[in-house]
């Protein structure tokens, strides 16, 4: 018996480097996918897996560490899976995916979550879809070793084509809100990829947990009152200092897009943007000029989208077609990756 299943990229609206400080975020689904089928395997004990992207197979022992591969995001599902007492029998993966990499659109948390919904399917199990995007979670930061927080794998499990996710990462509670109808979002690559992306992202989080540590409180969510973090040291103030203003941003903005005030949410994913590039530092300058040449082509807001350190801008326009050549004029390396140009993916 084989299983197969698909999970999609994201975008985030609003709410970036909140989620491992316990905060707000608004991110939605794009309409890129990763499908994982899973087929019972030849050889006893291992994994066995296809990537059609790498045209690639790779095998590997199911208790092997990471190799720090493509195999490690779907073996550590398993791995996750096994250590909750789940048996996983030998077992061999095809892995298709039209996912642009290095965008920062979250193509690992698709990965995780189609592996985990295929695996579901395969042996029956009793998992809802977020404990699926925990376990998801679970897998890329004990197993992969890449300590994010759980944004990606919960829009990729829960969220709904056309709306945003608003969810509040302390609690998990969540709830749909919708897209403005009058506007289009777009999602432009920058065409950076930047290979420091991992190291920046640990080094922010451990700046977070000093910062949360200094002002004695379990996280920077806890923090309301922006006059606390004057004392703390550099850069520590610079990072508190986006974290709470950010989770301000997304509860304001759930309050825009609730009221049909699409102005007032695209000043705030402006004013996200100068938070992430002036006091969080993640911003590199081909995204701050696609940023500044998206604004000055008319569009309400835009921001960088994502980890940082490179990839994908998400901005708000009324006519996307209109709106796009210039901005590539401006911008030669940039890419049009959201509204998809191509015919979107159909499997699944
Ligand atoms: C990456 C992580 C997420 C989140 C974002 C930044 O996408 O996987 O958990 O922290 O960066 O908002």
């Amino acid at each position: 018996m084989t299983a197969s299943a698909r999970a999609p990229a994201r975008a985030n609206l609003l709410g970036e480097h909140t989620d491992y400080n316990d905060g707000f975020v608004l991110p939605t689904p794009l309409p890129y996918f990763t499908t994982v089928t899973v087929a019972p395997g030849n050889q006893a004990g291992m994994i066995e897996a296809f990537a059609a992207r790498f045209g690639q197979t790779l095998v590997r022992p199911l208790d092997a560490p990471r190799q720090g591969d493509w195999l490690d995001y779907p073996l550590g599902c398993v791995t996750i899976l096994r250590a909750a007492g789940i048996e996983v029998p030998a077992l061999r993966l095809t892995i298709e995916s039209d996912i642009p990499m290095g965008a920062g659109i979250s193509s690992s948390a698709a990965l995780e979550v189609a592996t985990l919904r295929a695996l579901r399917r395969w042996l029956d199990l009793p998992l809802d879809d977020e404990k699926i995007a925990l376990l998801g979670q679970r897998a890329e930061s004990e197993y992969v070793g890449m300590p994010c927080g759980i944004m990606d794998q919960m829009v990729s499990s829960l969220g709904t084509p056309g709306q945003a996710l608003f969810l509040d990462t302390r609690s998990l509670a969540h709830r749909l809100v919708a897209l403005p109808s009058s506007h289009q979002l777009a999602v432009v690559h920058s065409g950076v990829t930047h290979k420091l992306t991992e190291g920046g992202y640990r080094q922010r989080r451990s700046e977070c947990e000093r910062a949360a540590a200094a002002l004695g409180v379990p996280s920077l969510r806890d923090i309301n009152d922006l006059s606390r973090i004057d004392g703390l040291p550099e850069p520590l103030n610079h990072r508190a200092h986006h974290v709470v203003t950010e989770n301000r941003r997304v509860l304001d903005g759930v309050a825009a897009l609730e009221r049909g005030d699409v102005a007032a949410f695209g000043q705030l994913m402006v004013e996200s943007h100068a938070s992430q590039r002036d006091d969080y530092a993640v911003s590199v300058p081909e995204i701050d000029a696609l940023v500044d040449s998206a604004l000055h082509h008319g569009a309400l807001g835009a921001r960088l989208t994502g980890g940082g350190f490179g990839g994908c801008i998400v901005a708000l326009i009324e006519d996307v077609e209109a709106w796009w050549p210039a901005v590539q004029t401006d911008n030669p390396r940039a890419k049009l990756v959201f509204p998809r140009s191509d015919k979107e993916s159909t499997d699944g």
